[in-house]
């Protein structure tokens, strides 16, 4: 049986690869994507959407553009340091075929899920400034969402701060309306992402399948690991995370991660904090669980699943 998901982005090189799974899994039916602003201003990210659908020959999954700004706070993005890592094009041929639907990304999340059977899982794998601004609008959407999987959060370390994750820390308020909006949460954090990394070795199986997709990922995951090596280090050279994959890869297969059944939190009023997914692993706040927050992932699976879904054509 397939899932049906939307997958909102913020299109760098790890949501490319995000994208490229969802669209191409024969478990995934891939209803649309929504951008939002992160990685780089939400034009980019909407015009890398395209340029991915584009590439691997399916230009007819609507895109819809999404939040310019956070909730409350000033546009971060251009300190944001993963920018080596992504760049504000992705290298890819400009989009001719995808074309971006015309609406709100906000407007046509609402009327997809008030529409639907209650089927779409939610995917957001950037900054949920759209999910939230979407929750606040018509609130009614929460009964129609079965799950949301979330790219973000770390426990352990953070990559934007010493103790947040870009996604969650680009706009915090946000985040914060999400985790607590009560509906069935699943979170892949750094934790979880740093520990399923995608070596050179990897990039050349990947490049090796002949795909479109197993192209643009071994060139996108192979930027990423020069980007990592030399700007923020993992315990091994020569391999980076493809964080936003890895969700994806959630939906598919709930085993790539190990997940634990936490009250989880978001820091919007600390000076050094800000944006820390504060994790309750011994309840101390006497708050019920909320999330299932993962900790760890099974790295020869998640690529094996990449390499597998990656050598599928349209
Ligand atoms: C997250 O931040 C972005 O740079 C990536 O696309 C990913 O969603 C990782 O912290
Ligand atoms: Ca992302």
């Amino acid at each position: 049986m397939t899932t049906k998901i939307i997958l909102d982005v913020d299109t760098g090189t790890d949501d490319a690869v995000a994208l490229m799974v969802a669209a191409l899994s024969p478990d995934i039916e891939l209803i649309g994507a929504t951008t939002v602003n992160g990685n780089t201003a939400v034009h980019f990210c909407t015009e890398n959407t395209l340029r991915v659908f584009d590439w691997i020959g399916l230009p007819d999954i609507p895109v819809h553009q999404g939040m310019s700004r956070p909730l409350a706070r000033a546009q971060m993005t251009q300190i944001n340091p993963a920018s080596r890592i992504h760049g504000d094009l992705l290298d890819l041929p400009e989009a001719r075929t995808a074309t971006l639907q015309p609406g709100h990304g906000v407007d046509w999340l609402i009327d997809t899920y008030l529409a639907s059977d209650g089927d779409i899982t939610l995917v957001p794998v950037g900054p949920l400034t759209n999910i939230a601004t979407a929750i606040q609008k018509e609130p009614a959407i929460l009964e129609k969402i079965p799950e949301i999987v979330i790219m973000g959060g770390a426990h352990d370390h953070g990559n934007s701060t010493a103790s947040a994750e870009f996604n969650i820390w680009l706009d915090p308020e946000a985040a914060r309306i999400v985790v607590n909006c009560g509906r069935p949460i699943r979170m892949v954090p750094l934790d979880a992402t740093h520990r399923a990394l995608v070596s050179l070795d990897d990039c050349r199986a990947l490049r090796a399948l002949g795909t479109p997709a197993g192209e643009a990922a071994a060139r996108f995951i192979e930027k990423r690991i020069d980007g990592y090596d030399s700007t923020q280090p993992m315990h091994r050279a020569g391999a980076a995370p493809v964080h936003d994959a890895l969700a994806v890869c959630a939906v598919i297969d709930p085993t790539v991660i190990t997940t634990h059944f936490i009250p989880v939190d978001v820091e919007t009023g600390g000076e050094l904090s800000i944006g820390r997914t504060v994790c309750d692993f011994r309840f101390r706040s006497g708050r019920p669980a909320n999330v299932q927050f993962a900790m760890d992932a099974d790295e020869p699976m998640f690529v094996r699943m990449l390499t597998e879904i990656l050598g599928r054509t349209a």
